[in-house]
């Protein structure tokens, strides 16, 4: 057990960044994909802890670094374990299975013992960095097990775990051979969050159903109510904690001339449209990037929208390159590009601009702002932070918002323009809702999407999760008078 170390303690299967090595040999770290690094880096700079995650590449071991006040500690991860723990049961097991099963999960046994062994590796390392009685927050699908192997090796900790994606129903979540693991694994957590009150109801009822029934060393009773799961003498809490992004940081960003000037160069380079469209994402399956494409493809088919005034841009960032799903999304995508770009651009025009590379986050926020219509139509997403990052990026209440229902920021966002991704016609309908929306309408509905957003940022969900998991003592019906927590 550790004599010093730090008091608190972000566990997460990546660092914030990763390392990268350059064509001469040399490494640098670079920013790390997708929302949960999006979400943890201002509160973990502001708080001052440790973080404690795999630095990316197979088998690297840098010595901890000090990033923004925050000490980086790193899990190695060798290319085997990294095939079957972080690419096979994460992203080919656990990723679909959670995302309604749109591909179908593969359920294999060495990477099952692969996720044991690894969540297991990220216990020690955690630690040997926690001080006495240090507070804990363990983060994402990646590492369920590690709740209940920590709570075994440091019973001293305060223990919090948040799932970033969404938490399927029991009917998918059976199918898991090793759900009673799983569930278990999340019970040794003294608080467990979830984006929607969906998602912590389905873990509840999962909870009552599965957790206890191991036999070897007896079953003890589980009994769960009202966001709260008795395990034992041990009370284990539940609640709903929507995440969301630093707004007021991107609102200040958005409103600079430098990045207002490279919005409207933005556009003259696109050939000064009348009309862009935008969509951001990792290269996921989830994201309904295809889907997104088919529309605007009928759209220019049934002359609804006329390809000389609008211009699409898709920027999207690689992810999880060797999964087998993923690289045929990204073959499909690219075919679905050349064909719409083949059929309506023309020399020194084209419709469709689809950048597969991470963008600077400055570039980015200009995109968000020269864009007059974004596109957000995940088939299934625990939140989608672009919907958000989008919205506060428009402090001039131009723009629109396009929104999969099946997202966990459409509970929040209900002035966007809301659409079903798996019924082809509504979600055009709703593309060309938003393209012709007047300026008035248009200005209601933004300025009502950005009052939510600006009130409800990264640190106000981080306190209201911190704030019970310090509270530990006081029975589930407290969380109940948080606005921010759902049960
Ligand atoms: P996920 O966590 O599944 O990747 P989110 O929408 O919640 O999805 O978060 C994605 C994060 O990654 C956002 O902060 C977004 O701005 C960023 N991002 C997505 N695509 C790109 C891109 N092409 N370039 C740079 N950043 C991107
Ligand atoms: O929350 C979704 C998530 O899997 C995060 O855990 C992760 O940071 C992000 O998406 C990007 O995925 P990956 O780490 O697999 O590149």
């Amino acid at each position: 057990m550790a004599d010093l170390g730090s008091d608190f303690v972000v566990v997460a299967n990546r660092l914030p960044v990763d390392l990268e090595t350059l064509p001469d040999g040399s490494t640098r770290w670079k920013r790390s994909p997708g929302g949960l690094v999006t979400a943890l880096e201002p509160i973990l700079r502001s708080n001052k802890g440790a973080w404690v995650g795999w630095p990316g590449v197979p088998d690297a071991n840098p010595d901890p670094i000090i990033q923004d006040g925050v000490e980086l500690h790193s899990v190695p991860l060798s290319a085997r374990e990294i095939e079957d723990y972080y690419e096979g049961f994460s992203n080919a097991t656990l990723w679909p299975l959670y995302h309604d099963v749109i591909v179908k999960p593969v359920y294999d046994r060495e990477w099952w013992t692969a996720y044991v062994a690894v969540n297991r590796k990220f216990t020690e390392a955690t630690a040997d960095v926690a001080a006495q009685g240090a507070t804990v927050w363990i983060q994402d699908y990646q590492l369920q097990l590690v709740p209940k192997m920590l709570r075994m090796l440091r019973p001293d900790l305060t223990i919090g775990f948040f799932q970033h994606i969404p938490f399927p129903p029991v009917e998918l979540f059976m199918q898991l051979p090793w759900r009673t693991e799983i569930v278990e694994g999340l019970l040794g957590a003294d608080l467990i969050g979830f984006h929607l009150p969906g998602g912590a109801q389905n873990f509840l009822y999962l909870a009552r159903r599965l957790a206890g029934q191991s036999t070897s060393r007896g079953s003890v009773g589980v009994r769960s109510k009202l966001g709260v799961v008795q395990v034992g003498f041990r009370t284990v809490r539940v609640g709903a904690f929507p995440i969301s992004i630093d707004s007021g940081q991107l609102d200040e960003m958005s409103k600079r001339k430098d990045i207002r000037d490279r919005a409207k160069q933005i556009r003259k380079e696109l050939g000064n449209p009348k009309r862009i469209m935008l969509g951001v994402d990792r290269l996921d399956y989830t994201k309904g990037i295809d889907v997104r494409l088919n529309a605007l493809m009928e759209l220019f088919e049934e002359s609804r929208i006329d390809p000389e005034e609008t211009v699409m841009v898709q920027l999207a960032t690689p992810s999880r390159e060797r999964v087998e799903s993923y690289v045929r999304l990204r073959s499909d995508i690219e075919q679905v590009v050349g064909r719409i770009n083949g059929e309506y651009a023309r020399v020194g025009h084209g419709v469709l601009h689809y950048l597969h590379r991470p963008i600077p986050r400055e570039e980015l926020i200009a995109f968000f702002v020269a864009a007059d219509v974004m596109l957000v139509t995940p088939f299934r997403d625990g939140m989608n932070l672009v919907a958000k990052e989008y919205v506060a990026c428009r402090s001039d209440l131009g723009g629109a918002l396009v929104l999969s229902e099946f997202t966990g920021a459409a509970a929040e966002l209900r002035q966007a323009y809301l659409c079903n991704p798996h019924d082809l016609e509504d979600l055009k309908g709703s593309i060309i809702a938003a393209l012709e929306q007047d300026r008035e309408t248009g200005r209601k509905k933004m300025r009502a999407l950005r009052r939510q957003v600006l009130t409800h940022d990264v640190d106000r969900w981080a306190k209201s999760f911190l704030n019970a998991l310090s509270h530990g003592g006081v029975a589930g019906s407290a969380l109940l008078e948080d606005d921010d927590v759902r049960l």
